[in-house]
């Protein structure tokens, strides 16, 4: 059970799960670097009467206050981050959650086929094991919209070391 309190929907796309986060009693801020979305997501919020802010934002410069968050929640964006931006992806996302602070990341996984972001379980233990426990890693498969089956990884994973 993740604890509830201040959480953040990186690439949150039209902010399904904002909602449903919020819903579930987070205090939710999403960010993305689609306007579109983002206004799609804000109008959402507005007839959902939902208490949820949304912001136009680059997940490479997160515009929040060091140890803000208690939760980073991160459904496909990990796997658009650059090669060479990955690690400051990561430690962007470490410095915004609080000590102890829940960051839930679900990526591709090699499954679907050799890609540069397409990962193995090894890959996401060496990439993110130097900035927080990993507390759970699960291999998933999900009947997409067009009818594939795809295949993800989820982590859980909590801040515990300094970055
Ligand atoms: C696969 S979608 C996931 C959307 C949402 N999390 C969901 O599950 O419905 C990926 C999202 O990442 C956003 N994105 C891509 N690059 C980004 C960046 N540099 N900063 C913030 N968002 C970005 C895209 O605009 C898109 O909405």
């Amino acid at each position: 059970m993740i604890k509830k309190g201040k959480a953040l929907d990186i690439c949150c796309g039209a902010g399904t799960n904002a909602l449903y986060l919020a819903k579930k009693g987070f205090q939710v801020t999403g960010i993305d670097i689609s306007s579109k979305a983002i206004k799609y997501a804000k109008e959402k919020a507005k007839k959902a009467n939902a208490k949820t802010q949304f912001q136009v934002q680059n997940f490479l410069t997160l515009p929040f206050e060091d140890e803000e968050f208690d939760f980073v929640f991160d459904m496909g964006c990990f796997h658009h981050v650059k090669v060479k931006d990955r690690n400051t992806f990561i430690k962007g996302v470490h410095r915004v959650l609080k000590k102890n602070g829940t960051y839930l990341m679900v990526c591709f996984s090699y499954k679907n086929g050799s890609a540069w972001n397409h990962f193995t379980k090894e890959q996401l233990i060496q990439l993110f094991s130097n900035h927080f426990k990993i507390k759970n890693i699960e291999h998933v498969a999900s009947v997409e919209g067009d009818g594939y089956v795809r295949y993800f990884y989820s982590v859980l994973m909590e801040k515990n070391l300094p970055s």
